[in-house]
């Protein structure tokens, strides 16, 4: 089983006051946290997780909330049109549970009214919170002047987070990119701004759309973000795939939070990683193959509760390809869990993965860097 499971956080990773029940003396803290507030609400931790439409869904969720340590969870990105039409897509992706908590809807759309509208629904739905898309590269969104395209048009961007934020009472945040291009980086403006307007928090993307997923995470551009406000939390998001990268992305750009993505999906242990390593300086590796393999099974079960058993099977190809293959299983046994086609023939596979174990590894080593699909060729394209 999972070997961080009976490590709990009753109080979250912020407590100053923290003791070493073994010594009952107070433990070293590698840095000395704030607490983490978006307006009234208190996040357990600073590490979030980021949305990753097709990834982040609520079986993803549950697992990164079982192992610990993360702060927020938010949504893939939800239209706001869907959501007021109610169509299944969109509710699926809303959707939640208990141990989902506390949890963010991040919306798009180009229309102020749908937006606000949107938000209101999300509201009486029960969110905690709401993020409104700024950020995404995709021509699909931004061709309507929704996601990145927002950076380049002011007026209509204002009043549409104005919108939103007047709409609800529960706390609305804004994830943007650092701008349109080099010569647009419009992030510190926008952040100031919706500061003003009611926005409780802004995370940002340190790259351009322009850039898509390539070159470096600009984390000069953050900090610029953060000498942008006055008060509000800046979460700072882009490359960080363990311990070191989150300690640089605090240092250089003084943010109050990161936010991690595909990190999470290479290992979903990093929020605990990144808990340990505030409270004590130090962290235990992630898991191996073994719990790697738990971890699968278990979010296709909670996949499975979600869709029923046979959608479930054919949504999890994609996400069980990519781990396995991550895993370093053999190229034929990877074959066969796709081609599975029933409950027992997963099972089947699984046995056969699991008794076979990585191709030139072993079971309880550390597993090597998974690497993250994103889309490729030129961004105007995507
Ligand atoms: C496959 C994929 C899907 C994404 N979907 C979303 C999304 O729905 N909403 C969003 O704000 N950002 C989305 N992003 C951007 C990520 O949230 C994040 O900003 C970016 O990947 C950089 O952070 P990372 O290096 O920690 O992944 C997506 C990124 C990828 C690779």
């Amino acid at each position: 089983m999972f070997r961080y499971f009976e490590l709990t956080f009753s109080h979250g990773i912020m407590s100053h006051n923290a003791t070493n029940p073994e010594k009952n003396e107070p433990l070293q803290t590698a840095t000395a946290p704030q607490p983490l507030f978006y307006g009234s609400l208190r996040l357990p931790t600073r590490y979030l997780l980021s949305p990753l439409a097709g990834f982040t869904n609520l079986p993803f969720r549950r697992i990164v909330r079982r192992l610990g340590g993360v702060g927020l969870c938010t949504t893939d990105l939800v239209s706001a049109r869907g959501l007021l039409e109610r169509s299944p897509k969109s509710m699926q992706l809303i959707e939640t549970c208990a141990e989902d908590s506390p949890y963010a809807v991040q919306i798009f759309g180009p229309d102020r009214q749908e937006m606000a509208d949107a938000a209101q629904f999300l509201e009486e739905y029960g969110v905690d919170s709401i993020d409104i898309n700024m950020g995404c590269p995709v021509a699909r969104i931004t061709g309507n002047g929704a996601g990145s395209a927002m950076m380049c048009a002011t007026d209509s961007t204002l009043e549409l987070v104005r919108a939103v934020v007047e709409a609800v009472s529960i706390p609305v945040t804004v994830k943007m990119r650092l701008g349109w291009d080099d010569s647009q980086l419009t992030a510190p403006f926008f952040a100031r701004e919706f500061e003003q307007v009611g926005v409780v928090a802004v995370a940002i993307h340190g790259r351009t759309r322009e850039q898509g997923f390539k070159g470096d995470v600009n984390r000069d551009g953050i900090r610029q973000v953060v000498e942008a406000v006055e008060k509000i939390p800046v979460i700072g998001n882009g490359d960080i795939l363990n311990v070191a990268d989150a300690e640089r992305m605090f240092q250089e750009t003084g943010c109050h939070g990161i936010s991690i993505g595909r990190g999470a999906l290479a290992n979903p242990w990093i929020f605990r990683q990144l808990v340990e390593w505030e409270i004590t300086g130090d962290c235990a590796p992630a898991g191996n193959f073994e719990d790697r393999l738990e971890l699968m099974l278990l979010q296709f079960s909670h996949l499975r509760e979600q869709v029923g058993t046979n959608r479930a099977i054919r949504m999890f190809r994609k996400m069980g390809h990519w781990y396995l293959k991550a895993m370093r299983v053999h190229k034929s046994l990877r074959h066969e869990f796709q081609l599975a086609k029933s409950l027992d023939e997963v099972r089947e596979a699984i046995a056969r993965i699991r008794e076979a174990g990585p191709v030139g590894g072993n079971r309880s080593g550390l597993l090597p860097d998974m690497h993250i699909p994103v889309p490729g060729g030129p961004v105007e394209k995507w």
